[in-house]
């Protein structure tokens, strides 16, 4: 009955709205059609309650990436609701803004100027504008995801050898992105110096666009090689950090890495749920945002730097990159323990700070659907990637770690076909993002 009801709201959702939502990532087919949730009532740490007020701990996407302190953290909160009294709008700016900006050069020395907007794909195109404006060229080299905008899904456009199936299948993403402006994006693997140097030089580039590091681990000295490079050729190095910023590091992953770039982006965690991001970066470059047009009026919003400062400063004094990592350990050794002990074999990957796990098995989507769908049944919102935040404690990952050991031992019995394939009536998740990195 339950399950009806989930799949009645999903399609309630699609018939008003397109697509039923706006994010990929909160698809409910990603997890598990007719059986996800897809929406919440309320969230607190890392519960999350269902419109009919079913509790489901989420050991999943915790915001897809936002909420590194938890659901509705009440210290935040509270400097939110200041805000909001005080109004967050007004004709003059708000003073935050300017704070933000001085924290987020003080924590990275490199950077000495700071532009504010309210979502990853926006910064990026704003980082783009800007870099573009200061090398007075068009081209670009990328590895990685970078939101939404023409300048970067235009990849797609061109049906090259090199590249021409990133993204989620089944979607199409080249409609509506004039055909032109693929001739300007050029992408590149992630550890894959050489063809970057290609690029560099064949293609003329002098703008490089990257993730620090997603499901790959750098390998060879490769972001300094990439950053030597880019400095020996004059070229603009930007790090989009929107996913990995303020997880491991006080700041950008890039610090543990010891690499700095010529513009860093931030989003997702910097406000902890809150909408805001951040680009930061050197002057000489940063200073050609006078001589193009980049506005909008609700990057004045006071709440997002409200939030900001706030989560920052949570985040400077508990130290919580060093309690991420601790929690992250600690469910990696749990996942290789589990996996042994049913005699499965996985491979983990990802940053450290964002897990995820894949079967050596053809069957790897199946055993992930079937996670999620036992998964759900004991109240966790779970397949085979945690975003780790704070907020999950030893008591609910141990009681997560439980339930997974019992997963893995019916997936070992589907595995010698003592349980058949078909036990379980799901559909099975559509699959993941094709990354270069
Ligand atoms: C590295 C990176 N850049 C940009 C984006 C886009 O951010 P947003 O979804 O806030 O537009 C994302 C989102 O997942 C991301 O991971």
């Amino acid at each position: 009955m339950k399950n009806n009801y989930y799949k009645k709201i999903w399609a309630t959702a699609n018939k008003h709205i397109e697509n039923g939502n706006m994010l990929l990532s909160k698809r409910p087919d990603i997890y598990l059609s007719d059986l996800w949730p897809t929406y919440y009532s309320k969230a607190k740490g890392c519960a999350v309650w269902d419109l009919k007020g079913k509790k489901f701990f989420d050991l999943s996407m915790m915001g897809v990436g936002t909420n590194v302190l938890g659901y509705s953290n009440s210290e935040i909160n509270k400097e939110v609701k200041k805000a909001v009294d005080e109004s967050n709008m007004s004709t003059l700016n708000s003073f935050h803004e300017v704070e933000l900006a001085k924290k987020l050069k003080k924590i990275h020395p490199w950077a000495d100027s700071v532009k504010f907007a309210r979502t990853g794909g926006e910064a990026n195109a704003i980082a783009v504008r800007i870099a573009r404006a200061a090398s007075n060229t068009d081209k670009i080299a990328i590895c990685g995801y970078h939101g939404w905008h023409d300048w970067y899904l235009a990849l797609n456009n061109k049906n090259k050898k090199e590249f021409s199936t990133h993204h989620i299948k089944g979607i199409p993403n080249k409609n509506g992105v004039p055909s032109v402006l693929s001739k300007f994006i050029f992408a590149f693997n992630y550890n894959d110096i050489d063809h970057l140097k290609y690029l560099i030089k064949e293609k003329k580039i002098k703008i490089v666009k990257m993730e620090v590091e997603r499901n790959i681990k750098p390998k060879n000295n490769f972001l300094n090689k990439v950053r030597s490079l880019c400095s020996k050729h004059k070229v603009i190095l930007i790090f989009d950090e929107c996913t990995t910023g303020f997880r491991e590091t006080l700041g950008g992953l890039h610090k543990k890495y010891k690499v700095s770039p010529d513009i860093c982006i931030f989003g997702k965690a910097l406000g902890n749920g809150y909408p805001i991001t951040a680009i930061i970066g050197k002057k000489k470059i940063m200073k050609y945002a006078k001589n193009t047009f980049i506005s909008s009026t609700f990057w004045t919003d006071r709440i997002g730097s409200v939030a900001a400062l706030k989560t920052i400063n949570i985040i400077e004094k508990e130290k919580t990159y060093k309690k991420i990592l601790l929690t992250s350990s600690e469910i990696k050794k749990n996942w290789i323990n589990i996996a042994k002990k049913n005699d499965l074999e996985i491979e983990i990957f990802g940053i450290d700070s964002i897990l995820k796990f894949k079967f050596k098995s053809k069957d790897n989507n199946l055993y992930k659907g079937i996670i999620t769908y036992l998964m759900l049944k004991k109240g966790f919102l779970a397949n085979t990637t945690i975003y780790v935040s704070i907020a999950h404690t030893k008591s609910i990952l141990n009681k997560y770690f439980r339930e997974l050991d019992n997963i893995f031992s019916i997936l070992k019995k589907i595995e010698k076909k003592i349980i058949p394939k078909n036990k379980f009536k799901i559909k099975l998740p559509v699959s993941d993002f094709k990354r270069f990195n």
